[in-house]
């Protein structure tokens, strides 16, 4: 059994120290909004065709670290409420909402993803990136079902851990943009069937098993190429899609 408070001391220390660093230097953001960041980013496969329209609704961004998606999420037209558990990441995400004018349509928390201090069935949408694979999934799992009113959708874009070759380069090689590794764990299968079997609908999509070098060798967009070779592949051999390098899961509460 994992100590939940020490994974979080570590967790809030690392994040903190990493937004602490980019404070300082963050901007106005170029894309318009969600979906137009959404179309180009590496690792947000489908999940804003699942979304659909965002204008009103009230959206949940879990672990939002620096406000990146946050502020694209408010300047799609949500009602926005993210949160994550490091301070100084909040801190960063309020200024960076307020640097590119959307402080009034975000509500931003420090909380963590095991204990969310919202009421039961508020948010038509709860979404994140990279961060279902911080938490502890035996009771997080249960919390982002709460949360979710009924109807509501759920979607999150997550490295996966099943790739031999990819878990000796994620623990001992250095790449560009590589995150500090803190007590995250990529997912493997089980867990990933753990989150999605409270709800009514859960399908995922692996993707990223030649084009994972779009971030490995520094490249940090679609090389469209390779995303063809990659559906061919994951197609017709679907052993091979457990070595892909990310997973979106979604999910829709009935
Ligand atoms: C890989 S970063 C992703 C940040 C952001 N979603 C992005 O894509 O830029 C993971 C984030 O999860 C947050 N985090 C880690 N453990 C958490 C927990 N138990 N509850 C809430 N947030 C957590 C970290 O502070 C960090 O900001």
């Amino acid at each position: 059994m994992r100590d939940l408070r020490q994974i979080h001391r570590v967790e809030r220390a690392k994040w903190d120290e990493q937004a602490q660093r980019e404070i300082n230097s963050l901007g106005v953001l170029h894309d318009p909004d969600f979906q137009s960041y959404a179309a180009h980013a590496t690792t947000m496969r489908g999940i804003a065709e699942f979304l659909g329209d965002l204008r009103g609704k009230r959206v949940l961004e879990m672990g939002c670290g620096l406000g990146h998606i946050a502020v694209l999420l408010a300047r799609s037209g949500a009602k926005v409420t993210a949160f994550d558990i490091s301070p100084i990441s909040v801190l960063a995400a309020s200024r960076r909402a307020c640097i590119n004018g959307v402080e009034e349509g975000l509500d931003l928390v420090v909380a963590a993803g095991e204990e969310l201090p919202f009421a039961d069935e508020s948010f038509d949408v709860v979404l994140g990136k990279g961060v279902l694979h911080h938490l502890d999934v035996s009771v997080a799992a249960g919390e982002l079902y709460r949360v979710l009113k009924p109807g509501g959708k759920a979607a999150f874009a997550e490295p996966m851990g099943m790739n031999p070759l990819l878990k000796f380069v994620r623990n001992y090689i250095p790449y560009p943009e590589k995150n500090p590794r803190g007590a995250d764990r990529p997912l493997n299968y089980r867990e990933i069937r753990a989150w999605g079997s409270r709800f009514a609908r859960f399908r995922i999509e692996e993707y990223q098993l030649l084009s994972m070098v779009e971030r490995g060798l520094g490249f940090n967009r679609p090389l469209p190429l390779l995303r063809k070779a990659d559906d061919f592949l994951l197609r017709r051999v679907p052993l091979l899609r457990r070595y892909c390098r990310y997973v979106s899961l979604f999910m829709e509460k009935a």
